[in-house]
């Protein structure tokens, strides 16, 4: 196991009617006025972002908005954002969303007190010391940045979309995490959500560190719970206790604690980026095609990890670790289908994907050799993508 440093500040208020403490939690991490972020009218519709504005009201604290932030969230919001802020003399940020919308809050929240551009953060210029505090109301388990200190912004100039990471920085401060809100999401995002939780674990799954089978066992855990309750979301989407588990798992999936100790991978996030920045598709489905592809491509290459999640996972029997790690990939796809997820390209929607194009951003934007398992460079991420035809 390697030497690590496992910092998670952020306070989780887990349960039925946990949005109705907004107030007194942006109280207790003296926000007096904040800028309230949102998407495109679900959490309107569904009557939540009135309540969170009231328990805000309630404890004394004012808010502005900024809404219509798109999924896979781009650059402009962010510069609006930080004006708003600026203007107004706002001291926090409530997030009431999905990882979009906190992504966004978090981009806000850096970009606030930087004299610069907020994108020197995510082209590796400069490097986020201070941040407005953020806070969340979670209405989907999915891109787990309600525990994560990262942000994942698309910069329209090119469109690049770049995962900026940060220890401590943009971790919330505290998110509010009531399963009910879960209750409309759309089959399809509730599933990406399943697949892109699956990934952050198998992100970190996949290493060569050697004895890291604590970690190793709270993945194999946390994947085995998401595929036994996963079913139960799709069929009832109002099963609180499912709903609570998979709400759960995918802040787990994502908050570090199943990459201590070890190196991790991200190769399948940084090739499924370059997916949604092109064809604006959803993280998570992205995900559920090249997942597979990059699995079956170790399966030829380095299979030995790839088989241990067969066998503890799956259920693989044999012995051979080719043989089972091609049989995971089997029953990985089966249940991404099962839960009506695409896995190839053209499941997608992109019936002829401009390959070279995403090989030639994927290494221009994370170097020439990625991958903590397995090393690739373009002739190999090339063949993954291939593979997802
Ligand atoms: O915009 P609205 O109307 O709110 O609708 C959203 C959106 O269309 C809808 N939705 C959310 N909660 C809902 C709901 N609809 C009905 N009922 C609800 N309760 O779902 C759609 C997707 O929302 P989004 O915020 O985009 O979802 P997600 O949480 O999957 O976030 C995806 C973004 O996060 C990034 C992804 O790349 C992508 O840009 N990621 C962020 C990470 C992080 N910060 O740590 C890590 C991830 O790997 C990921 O890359
Ligand atoms: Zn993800």
């Amino acid at each position: 196991m390697e030497n690590f440093t496992y910092c998670t500040p952020t306070k989780y208020v887990f349960g039925r009617d946990a949005e109705l403490q907004a107030g007194t939690e942006a109280r207790k991490s003296l926000m007096t006025k904040v800028l309230i972020t949102y998407g495109h009218g679900s959490v309107v519709r569904s009557g939540l972002l009135d309540r969170v504005k009231k328990s805000l009201s309630d404890a004394g604290v004012e808010y502005i908005e900024l809404g219509g932030i798109d999924p896979n969230p781009t650059d402009p919001k962010v510069r609006e954002g930080i004006e708003l802020c600026r203007n107004n003399n706002v001291d926090g940020l409530v997030a009431v969303g999905g990882g979009s919308v906190i992504d966004t809050a978090k981009a806000i929240a850096a970009g606030v007190p930087y004299p610069g551009d907020f994108w020197d953060f995510w082209a590796g210029k400069a490097i986020v010391e201070t941040a407005l505090p953020v806070g969340v109301v979670l209405t989907i388990p999915a891109a787990g940045s309600e525990g994560s200190g990262n942000s994942v912004i698309t910069l329209l100039d090119g469109m690049h979309k770049i995962s900026l990471r940060t220890e401590k920085a943009l971790r919330p401060v505290w998110s509010l995490m009531n399963p009910e809100l879960t209750f409309t999401l759309p089959p399809y995002q509730t599933a990406s959500g399943i697949a892109d939780m699956m990934a952050h674990i198998f992100e970190r799954y996949f290493t060569n560190t050697p004895a890291v089978e604590i970690t190793d066992r709270v993945a194999e855990g946390v994947l085995k719970a998401i595929i036994e309750e996963a079913p139960k979301v799709m069929e009832r989407p109002d099963d609180y206790d499912a709903r609570a588990n998979i709400m759960w798992a995918g802040t787990l999936a994502h908050n570090g604690i199943c990459g201590t100790g070890r190196k991790e991978d991200w190769v399948s996030h940084f090739m499924e980026h370059e997916v949604s920045a092109v064809y604006g598709v959803t993280h998570g489905a992205g995900l559920a095609v090249i997942l597979p592809a990059w699995m079956t491509f170790m399966a030829n290459h380095h299979p030995e990890k790839v088989a241990q999640f067969g066998r503890r996972v799956m259920g693989v029997m044999s012995h051979d670790d080719a043989t089972a790690a091609m049989e995971a990939v089997m029953s990985l796809k089966a249940f991404f289908g099962s839960l009506g997820l695409p896995v190839t390209f053209a499941g997608l929607g992109i019936d002829k994907p401009d390959i070279d194009l995403l090989v030639k951003k994927l290494h221009e934007n994370k170097g020439n050799i990625i991958g903590g398992y397995y090393q690739l460079g373009p002739e190999q991420t090339k063949e993954i993508y291939q593979l997802a035809l």
